[in-house]
């Protein structure tokens, strides 16, 4: 068994950036609201109808393989996070492999859809294939183009004024150094509040997708004994019910339960403490959130990196730009211990340490 490590990491962020006060005159909000409650003091968008989840992903990747040495045409495989994909289907992997022409010896491409976790799953995954030797090059993408697809009226606020949209990738590798690479990760979920934070429509659900599959939910599907079913009814459309739906409140206080969780499980499991990390890059969710739990692990300011500020929360994508950002300011050096983690919609939540 080999020890895999990250070769290359790169991000991108669209130019576009958004603030509170420009949301504010979409919708009941304030820059004081959402920096009180979240910390984003403004969000990227990208350009309507011509970036793309994909187009992102290919952007961040290209200088993910050129940090790991390699062009893209070399990636054995793909993996790609995203909620927010180009299409329903196919998926976004097989989009970017187009996109960066790695189509000539047809490697799999797999796409991920574990949220604000999907980088992280998509890491021990990669780690998987790497450390057994079935692959030598790993592409690993986290991409998000959140602002196709939110309420931008008052409805939708407690959501909307979250997201922003980026891109992150890395391309992972071998180590040759036995000591150094990623060292675990750990993979959970509980689907038993799916609904707590979701995007159920368009669905194939019928409406049946509560708890409990006896309570429909009415969303003005044709009657049962038609063919020909719809995915979007005008119902859907009219009440907004096309968008995603939060309770922030019961996500928040999960989140801040199951964040150290899942990282004293990976501490423990290769026998380190909280003391040892030298960069803690969590989810960007929100900002309380990552205090709170900088507060729990007993970390200072400067072994956490956040970025959700500048960002929002970019989902998939929010743990590589971070990452990425956090080793470009060179605040990750050689022998660190960097530990990654992300909770999100499922709920899904993970983990990953890694000797640099
Ligand atoms: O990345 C995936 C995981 N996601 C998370 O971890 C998110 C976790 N949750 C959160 O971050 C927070 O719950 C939010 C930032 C989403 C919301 O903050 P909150 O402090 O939990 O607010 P709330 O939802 O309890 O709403 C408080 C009030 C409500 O008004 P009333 O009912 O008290 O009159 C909302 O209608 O704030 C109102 N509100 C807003 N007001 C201004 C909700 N959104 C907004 C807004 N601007 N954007």
């Amino acid at each position: 068994m080999f020890r895999s490590k990250i070769a290359g990491i790169g991000y991108y962020v669209p130019e576009r950036i958004v603030t509170n006060d420009e949301l504010s005159n979409v919708m009941e909000t304030t820059d004081a609201w959402i920096q009180e409650r979240t910390g984003i003091q403004e969000r990227r968008y990208g350009k309507k109808h011509a970036e793309t989840t994909t187009s992102m992903g290919a952007a961040a990747a290209r200088i993910a393989c050129e940090r790991a040495g390699i062009r893209p045409d070399e990636v054995d495989f793909i993996v790609f996070a995203t909620l927010s994909p180009d299409y329903y289907f196919p998926g976004c992997g097989v989009l970017l492999q187009r996109e960066l022409g790695i189509t000539g010896h047809e490697a799999g491409a797999l796409d991920v859809r574990n949220q604000c976790s999907g980088f992280l799953y998509g890491l021990s995954i990669a780690d998987q294939f790497v450390k057994t030797g079935m692959y030598k090059n790993v592409l690993v993408v986290g991409s998000e183009m959140h602002s196709m697809g939110l309420d931008f009226s008052t409805r939708g606020r407690n959501v909307t004024v979250i997201f922003g949209d980026g891109a992150g990738a890395a391309v992972i590798q071998r180590s040759e150094d036995p000591a150094r690479g990623i060292l675990t990760t750990k993979l959970h979920s509980n689907g038993t509040y799916a609904e707590k934070l979701a995007f159920i429509n368009p669905g194939a659900h019928g409406g049946y997708h509560a708890a409990k599959v006896e309570e429909a939910v009415d969303y003005g599907y044709p009657p049962a004994d038609t063919y020909g079913e719809i995915f979007i009814t005008p119902k859907m459309i009219a009440e907004g019910l096309i968008y995603p739906n939060m309770e922030g409140q019961f996500v928040f206080k999960m989140a801040i339960q199951k964040f150290p969780e899942v990282i004293q499980e990976a501490l423990k499991e290769v026998g380190l403490q909280t003391t040892d990390i030298s960069m803690f890059i969590p989810h960007q969710a929100n900002l309380r959130i990552s205090q709170m739990v900088q507060r729990l692990l007993g970390l200072r300011d400067d072994q956490v990196w956040n970025n959700i500020q500048k960002y929002g929360n970019t989902t998939a994508a929010s743990v590589p730009i971070a990452l990425c950002e956090a080793w470009e300011a060179g605040k990750i050096k050689e022998g660190d211990l960097v530990c990654l983690a992300a909770f999100g919609s499922g709920f899904t939540w993970a983990s990953a340490l890694m000797r640099w």
